[in-house]
């Protein structure tokens, strides 16, 4: 089959013309992996369907590129120059890139010293201007704001409507890849709380059928669970360290209405995950990424979800090589072995 992006592919349910010329790098269509020993591990002989949506494999490594593709698009046909948003990294390298496919000028504010170093590599590389700020996502998010009401310059945040319309898309590749219908729970990282919105959007808009929405927020930059402003969040998941999500009313209404959980978990439940992903799935992600799988297992463990026979997907977000310093963090250092079969035949027979 031919993959165009998103937009091509679901163009009859995205409000773009027909005729309308679309920035695209070929996003979406990403593998739903099932993790039947990640499910055996995390509800022993439950009969638990766990799916992983591997977002980590669209062009810049994470799920932005959906959104991005369509907010472009948009910034195109309105006749930008130039565009600007307030990133924890991914939707930086993802506006970079697309903005460079279209031409335009792509700003980036990033909080210094707490951006993944694969974000920032690939953010210089498309040719973004990258603009460190001597504070935290949500200050750079409200001075983007301003900047864009003052000056001819398009705001490319998941505030952006446009940005949600293509991120809806991830919700109908998961129903058409699990053979129309919708899994029982969707499980997802929430920062911004951009994605939840996007994909509630999506999955009432398919109509073929609704999941329970179960949210995870890094224990230290938790507010929609708190139910309060969090002025210095803290997280090992750089990608989701925000404190005043723009849409935090909208994903209320989409854990309402879906009857869905939010719940808190810290930074070693989203290690421990991040390190099961990879070690029993072969599932490198970024540990932002691995958030969803660990409030899935906590509600689990504390009885609030009942995993029989039901169908679970886990957004993964971001791929692992986004944040290499983490991984070899969390890593022994490699083992040091003279170049000799003899060294080699010793370590392996001790
Ligand atoms: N996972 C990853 C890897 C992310 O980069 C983000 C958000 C999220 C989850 C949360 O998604 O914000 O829609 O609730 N990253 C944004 C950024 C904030 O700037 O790249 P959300």
């Amino acid at each position: 089959m031919n993959w165009n992006g998103v937009i091509h592919q679901y163009r009859h349910y995205l409000p773009f013309p027909d005729n309308m010329p679309i920035i695209s790098l070929n996003e979406g269509n990403t593998p739903l992996i099932k993790a039947d020993r990640l499910a055996e591990l995390i509800a022993p002989q439950a009969n638990l369907q766990l799916y992983l949506k591997y977002e980590g494999l669209n062009p810049t490594g994470s799920f932005k590129d959906r959104g991005m593709t369509a907010a472009i698009t948009q910034a195109v046909h309105e006749g930008a120059d130039a565009v600007i948003c307030a990133s924890t990294g991914n939707t930086a390298a993802s506006a970079a890139a697309y903005a460079a496919r279209a031409g335009l000028r792509c700003l980036v504010l990033v909080p210094e010293g707490k951006i993944a170093r694969g974000k920032l590599a690939a953010s210089l590389a498309y040719g973004a201007e990258v603009i460190s700020i001597d504070g935290s996502f949500d200050d750079g998010l409200e001075m983007v704001r301003q900047i864009a009401e003052r000056q001819p310059i398009v705001l490319v945040n998941s505030i952006n409507p446009w940005r949600l319309e293509g991120q809806k898309t991830g919700a109908f590749e998961i129903v058409d890849q699990l053979g129309g219908d919708a899994p029982d729970w969707h499980c997802l990282p929430v920062g911004n709380a951009g994605n939840i919105t996007a994909y509630w959007m999506g999955y009432k808009q398919y109509g073929k059928g609704r999941p329970r929405i179960l949210g995870g927020q890094a224990a230290g930059s938790a507010p929609i669970v708190t139910g309060q402003v969090v002025t210095k969040p803290e997280t090992i998941a750089t990608a989701i360290r925000i404190g005043n999500p723009a849409r935090w009313r909208q994903a209320l209404e989409a854990l309402d209405e879906s009857n869905g959980i939010i719940t808190a978990v810290t930074d070693d439940d989203i290690l421990a995950s991040w390190n099961l992903l990879a070690k029993t799935e072969g599932v490198f992600v970024e540990p932002a990424s691995a958030t969803g799988l660990a409030a899935l297992k906590q509600q689990i463990e504390q009885g609030s979800i009942d995993p029989t026979n039901k169908t679970a997907v886990c957004i993964l977000t971001g791929h692992g090589l986004k944040d290499p310093d983490t991984a070899v963090g969390q890593a022994s250092p490699p083992h040091t072995l003279p170049a000799t079969i003899e060294a080699l035949e010793a370590y392996l027979t001790q």
